[in-house]
């Protein structure tokens, strides 16, 4: 979809998008000045309807010999008091399916000219793409027919010079943070079969702009990542850590460390799971798909910040060597582990990177990973568990995806439950109880943080969505790429 911002379109687009905000047509300028009887009538259209522009209402005008629009969407916006980037995104994410399904080519939208209390130009216009760019997401790489419905060309009308510059920030922003979401949905949409560990750890290699180092089996037994190993040694697809990074070309202001859970399939390994739950595991890699994701968008969006990002990849399988529940093993970091549990097998490969990743002493340590069904159980499938040592970086997390609309709701980490993970016979053991499952999980990497200023993010809900949303079709979400992109470019 090529996307621009243009001061007078001339009015021949295929579908033209307005919006109605406290009841009154909102008339973009240049409609105004070219097209005045266009507006009025579909002022009086709008008066005849009794169309009030209630928040996610619609009308589609088929407006044939009136004017050069073949079709006009009205959307309602409701109250202007209550318009914020969220609803531009929605609306701009309707707008796009909508188009689709009328199979135009030629997109016009007035909502570039719209004015939000909190967000300036730039902000509207990375809302408006993301919006746009995220709802046109299809998965077809598998689908033997498939028929182009895509949008060809998007077009916002703006004000004046300044709004142009300033709008035209704003796409080029969005379409670096679209592209990185679309990799990771890719990415996670794709069958295990096609993406074991060495293939992740190929697609990172594929980025530009990153120093990217693979460290394969061999590297990892020299290391003693024992946690990634006992893993992976039950599969035929040899395990991998990656490390790719980022840095600023000026003194960086913080170095940050991203971990990525990047189980390619997740049967559950001995400790197998029954076939229901086993059916969506190839998304178990969703962690790592938003590390890669974030690093291809940090390096060209180029922060002040120096951003590694690692991803621990292995596939749990139940193979003749696959580890055994009461197997012990010896952490990078020294620990050693009692599995119990192998399908509590995210916890044993982010162990080791998390250890690693902290020996190079970061200032903050983030993992993603889809760690627990108990968090599905706690917030559903449209809030992620955030846990930390950190009060301030958690808060920070938070704030940047509630800026996205990625919502993220911190659970405690209480130092009774570490009671759970006690071991009669190793430092700890994979699980703890029956209840409070994301927190005992969380409690579990902490043993590997050490001091460093470290957040936990579960993702194992929003990762996935069963639902077509306004601008996140069904299946993978990239679920943290668009918040990681916001927090890594606001220091
Ligand atoms: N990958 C799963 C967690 C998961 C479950 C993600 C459902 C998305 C949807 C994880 O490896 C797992 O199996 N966790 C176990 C832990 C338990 C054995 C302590 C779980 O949640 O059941
Ligand atoms: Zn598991
Ligand atoms: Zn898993």
């Amino acid at each position: 979809m090529r996307i621009s911002a243009v001061i007078s379109p001339k009015t021949s687009s295929e579908l033209l998008i307005l919006a109605v905000l406290d009841e009154k047509l909102h008339i973009p300028d240049f409609l105004k000045k070219n097209d005045a009887d266009l507006v009025k009538n579909i002022q009086s259209f709008l008066k005849k309807i009794k169309f009030k522009g209630e928040n996610k209402k619609s009308h589609l005008l088929s407006y044939e010999g009136l004017s050069s629009f073949s079709h006009i969407l009205i959307l309602g916006l409701g109250k202007k008091t209550d318009l914020d980037l969220e609803k531009l995104r929605q609306s701009m994410g309707e707008s796009i399916k909508r188009a689709k399904s009328l199979e135009v080519k030629k997109v016009l939208s007035g909502l570039g000219e719209l004015s939000l209390k909190n967000a300036n130009t730039e902000e509207i216009a990375l809302a408006l793409t993301e919006g746009a760019l995220l709802a046109d997401y299809e998965f077809v790489s598998y689908k033997s027919k498939s028929k182009d419905s895509s949008i060809q060309d998007l077009s916002f009308s703006v004000k004046d010079k300044s709004s142009l510059n300033a709008f035209g920030h704003g796409i080029e922003k969005a379409s670096v943070i679209a592209d990185a979401v679309y990799l990771s949905r890719n990415l996670a949409n794709t069958p295990s079969a096609d993406k074991p560990p060495v293939k992740l750890a190929q697609v990172c290699q594929k980025i530009p702009g990153l120093k990217t180092k693979v460290f394969h089996e061999a590297e990892l037994k020299r290391l003693k990542m024992n946690g990634i190993l006992a893993v992976g040694q039950g599969s035929d697809h040899p395990s991998v850590l990656v490390e790719m990074i980022y840095k600023p070309k000026k003194k960086a202001k913080k170095v940050i460390a991203l971990v990525g859970k990047g189980i390619t399939f997740d049967s559950g390994g001995l400790s197998l799971k029954p076939a229901k739950s086993m059916e969506g595991m190839k998304d178990d890699m969703s962690g790592a798909g938003d590390v890669i994701a974030t690093m291809q968008a940090i390096s060209l969006l180029k922060p002040d910040v120096e951003v590694r990002g690692y991803i621990a990849s292995a596939e749990n399988m139940p193979g003749s060597k696959a580890q055994r529940p009461g197997d012990v093993y010896k952490a990078y970091n020294g620990t050693t582990v009692e599995v119990l549990n192998t399908d509590a097998e995210g916890r044993l490969v982010l162990g080791d990177a998390l250890a690693y990743a902290c020996e190079k002493n970061p200032d903050y340590i983030i993992d993603m990973a889809t760690l627990t069904g108990a968090c599905l159980v706690a917030l559903g499938d449209r809030y992620a568990a955030i846990m930390g040592t950190d009060p301030d970086l958690v808060k920070k997390l938070i704030d940047a995806g509630n800026y996205v609309n990625e919502k993220l709701w911190e659970l405690p980490l209480p130092e009774e439950y570490e009671e759970q993970l006690k071991s009669p016979v190793a430092d700890i053991q994979n699980i703890g109880g029956p209840y409070g499952g994301s927190i005992t999980a969380g409690l579990f990497l902490k043993h590997f943080v050490g001091k460093t200023k470290w957040a936990h993010i579960d993702i194992a809900g929003p990762s996935h969505s069963a639902a077509d949303l306004p601008y996140i079709p069904k299946g993978a979400t990239g679920f943290m790429v668009r918040t990681l992109c916001h927090f890594l470019t606001s220091f």
